[in-house]
């Protein structure tokens, strides 16, 4: 077992507790936001075997991309507000400079879907999209449209 990630979860579930306490407005409600984090890892470690990227910096990346929204709320502009709350999680975490500065821009960018970024962002991009699409989100912007058909392409899918 990752057990290492299993506690990455359990902080995040932790994180996502306290927020829930605030009598904030919100977008999406926590409990998308668990699972949201959660399903989306286990994606992107499918895609990073695939891809031959790092498995378990894109299962991270993965489970932390929304946190921008986590904090604020808000979708609206909520990847550029991940940065900060991204690298603090970080912090505490043990890894390389490089391999954590890759996840917060995976963070900062994941929003960019009409654009290729790095293979870490592309992959968070991706499971996104595709984690949305098989809880049964509507993916209405054609660059998403695109963007998931490619995916499921290249999974298999269709
Ligand atoms: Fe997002």
């Amino acid at each position: 077992m990752k057990w290492e990630f299993i506690y990455d979860l359990k902080n995040i579930f932790s994180i996502l507790d306290d927020l829930e306490m605030q009598t904030i407005e919100r977008d999406y409600p926590i409990i998308w936001e668990k699972v949201h984090a959660v399903s989306c890892a286990q994606i992107g470690r499918m895609l990073a075997e695939k891809r031959g990227v790092n498995v378990d910096e894109a299962a991270l990346a993965c489970a932390l991309h929304d946190i921008g929204r986590w904090v604020t709320g808000r979708q609206n502009e909520h990847a550029p507000k991940g940065e900060e709350p991204v690298r603090r999680f970080l912090t505490q975490k043990i890894g390389s400079k490089e391999a954590k500065e890759q996840i917060v821009q995976a963070v900062i960018n994941h929003s960019k879907k009409h654009e290729i970024g790095t293979p870490l962002e592309e992959i968070v991009k991706d499971a996104d999209i595709l984690d949305c699409h098989w809880h049964g989100e509507d993916i209405i912007k054609p660059f998403h449209i695109t963007r998931l058909k490619a995916a499921l392409e290249e999974l298999g899918r269709i």
